[in-house]
This record gives C-alpha cells, structure tokens and sequence, in this order.
C-alpha cells in the first residue's frame, strides 16, 4: 500500500527522522505529506510509534479531477469494498487548492456518493446503514489532482490521551514532541519547562526519554475495519518490551498559575511519567540550577488572549535573562509573539516558521556550550 503521513508545516524533518529511525529510510515529502509504501504491519507500527506526524494515511489513488464528472467516475473505481462494509460511517475530510474544484465541501459530496454507488454495487447491498465502524475518506485536490486517502489513525495522533482538559492556548502534543526531538536533550539532562500549561512539553518529554510508545494505550480506526489483519498485539507487546523501566528522569515543570501546575501534575499521571517530573508553582524569574548542560524548553505565553505586548516584552527579556544565568544549558521556545527573539535577548542559532492552532509562530533555539 501507499503510504501517506501528513505533517504539520514546520515538522516535516523531525518526521522524517523519526521514520528513519524506525527504519524506513529517506522517505520523500511532498506538499506536506510523507510517502512511502508498507503494509497492514507498517499501519500499525507508524501509529503506535510515530511522535510528530499527524495521522497515517492509505492513498487509494490520484487521477485528475478538473470536474465534478471526473471526479466521480474516477472515485467510483477505487477498491472501497476491500476496506469497508455495509455499515461503515464514512465521513469526508478533504481540502483544495490551485484547482478548478476549488469547492471542496461539494467535491466530498460528489466523492461521497460516488464510494456509496461503488459499495452497493460491490457488496450487492441496496443502501449503507452507516451505523457500524468509522471510515474518514480524505480528498485532497492539488492542482486538479486528486488523492483519495483512507484514514488509517482516525483522532489525529496528537491524541495520545493522556491530555483530557484543557488549558488555554496549548501546545499540540505532535509538535511538542518535534520540539524535544529536534533538540539535544536525552535521559540524563537537566531539562526544565518554566512555562508548563498542561504540561505537554515535560510529558513529551518523558515519553522520549523512556522510548514510551506515543500510541500505545489508544485506539486507530483501521482496528475496526473489514479485512484488517490481527497486526496490533504484536506492535502492543513490542512497545512494553522497548520502555526503558530503569532510568529516573529529573524533568521540572514550573508555571506561575496553581491551576496548571494541578492539571499538569494531573496529566503526567495518566501518561505513566508524573514521578519523572518536579512540578512547582512558581515564575519563571526565580528558576536556579547548579547543573551545567541542561535545556530550557517553553511555549511562554503570546498572542492577544496571553498578553499585552507592554507585558510580553519585559517577561521575555527577563525569560531571556534566567537563561544567561545557567552554567551552558540550550534554551527553545516556540512563540507567536512578534518581538519574541529580540526582547529574549542575542540571535537565535536556529530558528524555524511552524504552525500552533493555526497562529504563525518561531521555533527559536539558542545552543549552549557543547560538553568537552
Ligand atoms: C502558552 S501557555 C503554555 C502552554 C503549554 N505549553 C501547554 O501545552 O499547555 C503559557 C503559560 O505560561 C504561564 N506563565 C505566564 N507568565 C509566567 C511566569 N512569569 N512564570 C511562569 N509561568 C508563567 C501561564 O500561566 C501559561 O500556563
């Protein structure tokens, strides 16, 4: 099967090498999905294990489609029934652009029905119940090219499920962990998060340390599928035996407001790694380390809904200051705030557009003295 993982923009080459490591080599990216081919196994390993990419995707086919005609007569060829069944809900997701469809919502409709008349015909069935498992059809049209794609995760893989309630202006957990896996840090490293919300970036955090698989307790779609082989125990029972049980990680989690430091604490319970994390109500501007080394990794508050820019700009320069007191630690932070690498002070040594809840932001890093 073809493959397609969709990535958030800005994260395409922290999921390439996550797929490298998990051995499926230089997989090309095109118009922000990653390709490459597998099978029902490879379904289910990119699920459990992949940290950054979005969802897994069958790509059933692309063809032109520069009319709603086409459209149809193209779709109502793809081999639906070897996936779905009479009772399958199917629901359309889809999105276009520099195309002649350029209305999407009509071209789902169009797909739709095209995929109805393919199953009644297949299955010998006169109508579909839709009241059984779930199917999200995608149809992605690019320059009057259309992809049709097969779901495979269903809830995007940003739901891990460990995060339950929400926290103004969070961090999405794909991003969050692109953000520690681009970074330098490992078990064993001071690694402080002085802004925590929800806790996200720690939690992350500790999943990578431990090689806790992201997708390990939920639930994919494709499991409920007709035809879908039994691939999951396997993948289950790999990434219990893979978790690091031995190392005690040393992570802090500070955030000035009581109630985050409750729903962080709150989170990290349910991810399996609250005894990894020191959590504190606490500023920022008060955070001290004897440690050499270790990584400030923060999502500070930006945007009209965390702050006024007269607030944001002296709490990114004292941000900006804690950092230049610590003996060779690195510090990321991800911001949608403007001024943010200017008032933190000195030129970020890398620095990269990416996308959180749709806002423009700066992942910025400034690296420290590497170790002798
Ligand atoms: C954008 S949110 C962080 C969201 C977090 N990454 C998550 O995934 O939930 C920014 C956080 O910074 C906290 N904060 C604001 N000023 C602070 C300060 N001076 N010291 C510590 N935390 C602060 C806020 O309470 C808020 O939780």
């Amino acid at each position: 099967m073809k493959l397609l993982i969709p990535c958030a923009s800005g994260l395409e080459a922290s999921v390439k090498r996550q797929l490298k490591e998990l051995g499926y080599g230089d997989c090309p990216a095109i118009e922000g999905r990653i390709s490459l081919t597998g099978d029902w196994e490879d379904v289910a390993r990119l699920n459990v294990f992949l940290r950054s990419g979005e969802r897994v995707l069958i790509s059933l086919g692309s063809f032109q489609a520069t009319t709603f005609d086409e459209l149809f007569e193209n779709v109502r060829k793809l081999p639906f029934e070897e996936f779905l069944s009479a009772h399958t809900l199917i629901r359309m997701d889809g999105k276009s652009s520099q195309s002649k469809l350029g209305a999407i919502k009509a071209a789902g409709g169009v797909a739709k029905k095209a995929i109805v008349e393919r199953l009644k015909q297949k299955l010998g069935i006169r109508s579909l119940d839709e009241r059984g498992e779930r199917a999200i059809v995608g149809v992605s049209i690019f320059r009057d090219v259309a992809t049709v794609t097969l779901d495979t995760s269903g809830d995007g893989l940003h739901k891990r499920g460990y995060r339950v309630k929400n926290w103004e202006a969070p961090l999405k957990e794909t991003t969050a962990a692109a953000m520690v896996e681009s970074s330098f840090y490992r078990a064993g490293k001071p690694f402080a998060d002085l802004f925590c919300g929800s806790g996200t970036i720690p939690i992350e955090a500790a999943l990578y340390a431990l090689k806790i698989a992201p997708g390990a307790k939920r639930d994919f779609d494709f499991l409920h599928w007709k035809n879908t082989p039994k691939v999951m125990d396997g993948f289950k029972k790999q990434a219990e035996e893979l978790r690091d049980r031995t190392t005690k990680l040393e992570l802090f989690a500070g955030d000035v407001d009581p109630k985050a430091i409750e729903l962080a604490r709150f989170h990290a319970r349910r991810a399996g790694v609250e005894e990894h994390i020191r959590f504190a109500v606490a500023d920022m501007r008060n955070f001290t380390s004897k440690e050499s080394y270790g990584i400030l990794m923060s999502n500070p508050p930006y945007g009209e809904r965390m702050g006024r820019e007269e607030d944001l700009r002296p709490l990114y320069r004292d941000f900006g200051k804690v950092f230049r007191s610590l003996d060779k630690w690195s510090c990321y932070f991800l911001s949608g705030f403007p001024e943010a690498e200017r008032c933190f002070g000195g030129k970020a040594d890398k620095r990269r557009k990416l996308y959180n809840a749709n806002l423009e932001c700066g992942l910025f890093g400034f690296f420290g003295k590497k170790p002798e």
